[in-house]
């Protein structure tokens, strides 16, 4: 059997990882600027990381969502600590699509309505919800096309306002920070204009942190720059640490109803045992505060090379945007210089890297970018 061709593939076997650092299986070195795509948080291969996981393993891998997971309360319990969120309900899943589609499903629900409001160039994940409420009409496929969105531009508080006041809105989605779209963040007033536009209508707004999440921004969710408090927070990439993992994080508002939402393999034993060990380290190594300063530095670091147009992000996610198409860069710093780095669109080079990046390795890549620039 072939693999279906979905996925257009670097020429490289990526087999080993420490840190901020993965080998190929020339065992040729390369610096992780993109952190399996904003997935690795604590370093790969994390000793603590392996350490629980596979003790976890040797005992009890699964067992289902029908009995008692002491574990799952565990992880509740920190994640509520972590992320100032102790009065909000959490509900696993395992993937970030998956946690946008339970967040809709979970809003239409409570107030009966369909309608969403998303903002353009928005990516939310590739299920059927998820994709419908996704900027990008190249992957929604005929059968997800149901009419259920209406797109704005991110800032649009008085476009919010009218669509809102159809009566019809279920909730308002967006993201703490637009990574696919290329690392534009929302206003803190915009921000807070939505929070309150959504209290008062009854309208659920659901943060979608799937990617700015799990202190990338410094802050553990990047909403929280703006001071608000969502009514449906979702997470994914980052608390897993490369274990698949989504959650949902819900508002007192809403009360759970017995088999209303469901799964397999959600909150099973060893997914809670990597967020746990992902929790823990997180606030041993004080990895927020690290994203902060270390992100802190690149930014301005960055910001002083001539050539590039703008420079955009919070802690440790960062675009570095260019007049031109970055394809050629992106791949010199692979190939020449062997620094991963990610992307938006064509001419956004996305940084997102494990959030134990330090100084040093900040500092490395910043000369091996200048090479690959000024060649
Ligand atoms: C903001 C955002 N939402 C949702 C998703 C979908 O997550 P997953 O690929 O785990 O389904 C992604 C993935 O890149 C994302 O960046």
């Amino acid at each position: 059997m072939k693999l279906y061709d979905v996925y257009p593939l670097f020429d490289i076997n990526i087999v080993k990882g420490e840190g901020c650092k993965v080998w190929d299986d020339k065992g040729t070195e390369y610096l992780d600027l993109y952190g399996g795509h904003a997935v690795i948080s604590i370093g790969h291969a994390h000793p603590r990381y392996v350490e629980k996981i596979s003790k976890q393993v040797a005992e009890l891998g699964f067992y289902s969502n029908s009995v008692i997971n002491t574990q799952q309360q565990n992880v509740a319990g920190k994640l509520g600590r972590i992320s100032g969120y102790e009065d909000y309900s959490l509900f696993f899943i395992n993937s970030g699509a998956e946690a946008n589609e339970n967040a809709l499903k979970l809003s239409s629900f409570k107030n009966g309505k369909k309608r969403v409001i998303a903002f353009k160039k928005a990516f939310h994940g590739r299920t059927s919800l998820a994709v419908e409420v996704t900027d990008n009409p190249k992957i929604i496929a005929p059968i997800n096309a149901n009419g259920h969105t209406t797109y704005l531009p991110l800032g649009d508080i008085e476009g919010v306002r009218a669509e809102i006041e159809k009566g019809d809105v279920t909730a308002v989605i967006i993201e703490g920070i637009q990574g696919v779209g290329g690392i534009q963040i929302p206003d803190n007033g915009f921000l807070q204009e939505l929070q309150t536009l959504c209290n008062a209508t009854d309208t659920t707004l659901i943060l979608d942190e799937i990617q700015s999440g799990c202190g990338r921004s410094g802050k553990f969710f990047a909403h929280q720059w703006a001071g608000i408090r969502p009514d449906i927070i979702t997470q994914a990439k980052g608390i897993g640490n490369g274990f698949p993992i989504g959650v949902v994080l819900i508002s007192p508002k809403f009360e759970a109803v017995y088999g209303q939402l469901g799964t397999t393999f959600g909150g099973n034993h060893l997914a809670c045992a990597a967020a746990e060990a992902v929790i823990d380290v997180m606030e041993e190594e004080k990895l927020m505060e690290n994203a902060n300063s270390v992100g802190n530095f690149l930014m301005k670091e960055l910001r002083g090379i001539e050539g590039i147009k703008e420079v955009r992000g919070r802690g440790l996610m960062i675009g570095i945007e260019f007049d031109e198409p970055i394809k050629e860069i992106r791949s010199k710093l692979l190939f020449e210089e062997h620094v991963f780095t990610g992307v938006s669109g064509t001419n956004v080079i996305r940084l997102l890297p494990p959030l134990t990046l330090s100084l040093d390795e900040a500092g490395e890549f910043i000369r091996r970018f200048k090479k690959v620039l000024n060649k």
